[in-house]
């Protein structure tokens, strides 16, 4: 079969490849970017559920507007409002997930050869989704403190981008996050060179102690015209189920309507059952209950994998202790006792081997990938797991 040339830009992820080995018994998995299940509220999603049915079948059922069901987009503006962000309905458009926010994104904004800037790491499905459209992708460095900006400015003014991805708050793989003044400096960047910057915010919320600062979406406010050049998207999948796939885009009037525009030619609307049943959540009351038991649950689980880390692979491994999200990003240093190992390749298979799956960083990097680097999940492990995997890891380094 003769298959569209924009496939040429892609493969299979290389996660999904090795997800086909998790089904070994008696492994531990560090390598899902999933939310634990057993956290999901599913007395108040089945209670939502019930009362979208009971209050409002015929719009629970039937098509519905494409930009999204209104009483969603109200509770999604409610919700951003109370994050310093404030909003009208009409401001964003309810998607599939928040992937479908950044495929409508790389469908209106990115025609091929577009160059992009991303962090490097970043988002795995957002480097493949880009590149579906062609994008030509520029990869900007992180640190401790998120994308360093005087750089992030350098590769605009030398590329002129169409857009900026990315995600300033426990990013994916990152684990980091963008401090409030380099997204300040972010913003100013983006009003002085008219540059769309997409902020990407599935993790806000999963602070474990202080909460992080206030997303650009936020901040745009005080900063004179960078709300012209900025689109935030988010999504209910961390906070309450990814099998709703709900998630919405904020951006400039013009993209919006565009955006809407190719949703329409693709799914029409996202399920209005779930937007409904997410609508009914929302005014339960339920959301701050539920988020604070998913917060303490990472954040134990983060600090005891990193003091495991630490204590049984020592310095042989480097890493930024998360202050929220699900991820511990890191790299093998080839110091120590347990520093023969480099390539985290070559680690993943010596891990699989003894019982534990992470993922090898090379695929979140969309150029020049670091081979050393791999990222930990710590949402889905219980405590015992945790210490478990972490001594299978030191055992598959020696
Ligand atoms: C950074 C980032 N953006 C977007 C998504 C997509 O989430 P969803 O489509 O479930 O809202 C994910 C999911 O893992 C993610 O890590």
């Amino acid at each position: 079969m003769q298959f569209a040339d924009r496939l040429n830009n892609v493969e299979t992820s290389a996660i999904r490849e090795l997800f086909k080995l998790l089904g070994k018994p008696g492994i531990i998995s560090f390598a899902g970017g999933f939310p634990d299940a057993a956290l999901f509220d599913v007395e108040g999603i089945s209670l939502a559920s019930q009362a979208a049915l009971q209050s409002d079948p015929g719009a629970a059922l039937q098509y519905g507007a494409t930009e999204g069901y209104q009483p969603l987009r109200e509770g999604i503006a409610t919700l951003m409002s109370a994050k310093a962000a404030p909003l009208k309905p009409d401001e964003l458009v309810v998607t599939t997930g928040s992937q479908q926010a950044l495929d409508l994104i790389g469908k209106t904004m990115i025609s091929p050869g577009d160059k992009v800037i991303v962090e490097a790491p970043t988002f795995l499905a957002t480097i493949q989704c880009f590149r579906l459209y062609g994008a030509n992708l520029i990869s900007a460095p992180i640190d401790e403190n998120g994308v360093k900006v005087d750089e992030l400015e350098r590769l605009i003014v030398e590329h002129k981008p169409k857009l900026v991805y990315l995600i300033p708050t426990f990013g994916n793989p990152s684990g980091g996050m963008l401090t409030l003044e380099r997204r300040k400096r972010v913003l100013e960047i983006a009003a002085k060179h008219h540059t769309l910057i997409v902020e990407d915010d599935p993790y806000g919320d999963l602070y474990f102690n202080q909460a992080p600062p206030p997303s650009m979406l936020a901040l745009a406010s005080q900063v004179p015209g960078s709300r012209d050049w900025l689109a935030h998207c988010g999504s209910l999948s961390k906070v309450l189920s990814p099998g709703l796939r709900v998630g919405w885009m904020v951006a400039p009037p013009a993209l919006l309507s565009k955006a809407v525009m190719c949703k329409q030619f693709s799914d029409a609307h996202t399920s209005t059952f779930a937007q409904a049943t997410a609508a009914q959540y929302l005014v339960s009351g339920r959301m701050k209950a539920a988020l604070d038991r998913v917060r303490t649950t990472y954040a134990k689980r983060a600090s005891l994998m990193c003091d495991e880390l630490t204590a049984k692979l020592g310095d042989a491994v480097a890493f930024d202790a998360p202050h929220g999200g699900m991820f511990v990003w890191c790299r093998l240093t080839g110091a120590g006792a347990l520093g023969r190992v480099t390539n985290s390749d070559d680690f993943a298979k010596r891990a699989i081997e003894k019982g534990v799956a992470f993922v090898p960083g090379a695929p979140f990097h969309a150029t020049n990938p670091d081979r050393a680097t791999f990222r930990l999940s710590f949402a889905t492990s219980n405590e015992e797991k945790i210490v478990e995997g972490v001594a299978r890891l030191s055992k598959a380094l020696t």
